[in-house]
């Protein structure tokens, strides 16, 4: 396989367009067959739901070159699970599990290219999403929807690779209770912009949303989830029913289990027991896992981690050369965590 002519190690995270997207329509209430097509613009209603009533989600995984050559995506069938659901609670049709798969190797398939070498540093982003395609002009479900996926190579989500954040305590709130922070939607994303612009014109690197009702525990950042290891080495991680549940985070629970034979507990993180945490970090398929150096509170008080802004905590180093090290083949998987398109 020829690649392209990319410069893999500079890369950051942002769209490179490839050769070919995968694109399904839903229409009179069923899903046709679903094609590779080569145009990368989308045509649609001007009174199409998306565009209205911003009646779309997505979702967000990888693939990658492993240390023998082949390409594979990790845990695939848990996108497909999460989108399925973030679907049905904004009245979209789900994709069907054996669909959104049989995309992914389509898509991975035709931009074989683009998948960066092993040890590049760089990894295929893949963005499968559905929106409401068909008009609306009252509040209500658009008659027809688009499921498309494409793929884009990219480097890490933070400039300057793995290095220890600086986050701020966000003002502004990011998902209600019972309100749809526990899924992918688009509106989310939309919502969380301004918080996020304005912690960049501060120059913290990202915000740290607490719950919304009490302003007291801990829940994530606009695109990712916590973890944080305390001075007895135990990880912990935040429990609450509203902020994603995070396929990383999921799968570093169990690593730190069965691999590092950590102690793990999902529970609610009060922030005021933040400052005990001897290494926190962000985890995520975009943030991988990228270490926090310090957190502004609300009041202005600087909680730094005794890991430093320099380095990567060294648990948080063992969890992050594990769970990539599963992901390129180094190290063996669990069953059913690895499948490999070619
Ligand atoms: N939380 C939010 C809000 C996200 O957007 C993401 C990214 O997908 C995550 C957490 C991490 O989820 P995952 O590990 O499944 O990528
Ligand atoms: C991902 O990690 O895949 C996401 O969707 C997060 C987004 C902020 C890029």
């Amino acid at each position: 396989m020829n690649k392209k002519n990319i410069d893999w190690a500079s890369l950051g995270f942002q769209y490179i367009q490839t050769d070919k997207r995968y694109v399904s329509h839903f229409k009179d209430g069923k899903w046709d067959e679903g094609a590779l097509v080569e145009d990368a613009t989308v045509c649609i209603s001007e009174s199409a739901g998306v565009l209205q009533y911003s009646q779309s989600c997505f979702e967000g995984l990888k693939a990658y070159t492993t240390v023998d050559g082949r390409v594979v995506t990790f845990r695939p069938d848990l996108n497909a699970q999460r989108m399925y659901d973030t679907a049905e609670r904004l009245l979209m049709p789900p994709v069907p599990q054996e669909k959104f798969l049989d995309a992914l190797d389509q898509m991975v398939k035709a931009n074989l290219a683009y998948v960066p070498p092993y040890g590049s540093g760089a990894t295929l982003y893949v963005r499968p999403f559905l929106f409401g395609s068909g008009p609306v002009i009252g509040v209500a479900p658009a008659p027809e929807y688009e499921f498309r996926m494409f793929c884009t190579p990219v480097g890490p989500y933070f400039k300057g690779g793995v290095r220890p954040l600086k986050l701020q305590v966000s003002a502004f709130d990011r998902a209600a209770p019972k309100g749809t922070g526990h899924i992918k939607a688009g509106l989310n994303y939309a919502m969380s912009l301004y918080a996020g612009y304005e912690a960049k014109h501060k120059g913290f690197d990202e915000n740290m949303f607490l719950d919304a009702k009490t302003r007291t525990f801990v829940e994530e950042t606009g695109g990712a989830n916590f973890i944080f290891i305390t001075k007895d080495n135990k990880l912990v991680t935040p429990k609450s029913e509203t902020i994603l549940p995070s396929i990383t985070r999921r799968s570093l629970m169990y690593v730190a289990e069965h691999y590092l034979h950590l102690e793990v507990e999902q529970r609610e993180i009060p922030f005021s027991e933040v400052s005990e945490f001897a290494e926190g970090g962000l985890c995520g398929t975009a943030a991988v896992i990228s270490p926090i150096g310090s957190i502004t509170a609300l009041d202005g008080s600087v909680i730094e981690f005794p890991s430093g802004m320099t380095n990567i905590g060294p648990i948080t180093k063992k969890l992050y050369d594990t769970l990539t090290g599963i992901q390129m083949g180094s190290i063996e998987a669990p069953e059913g965590w690895i499948h490999t398109i070619a």
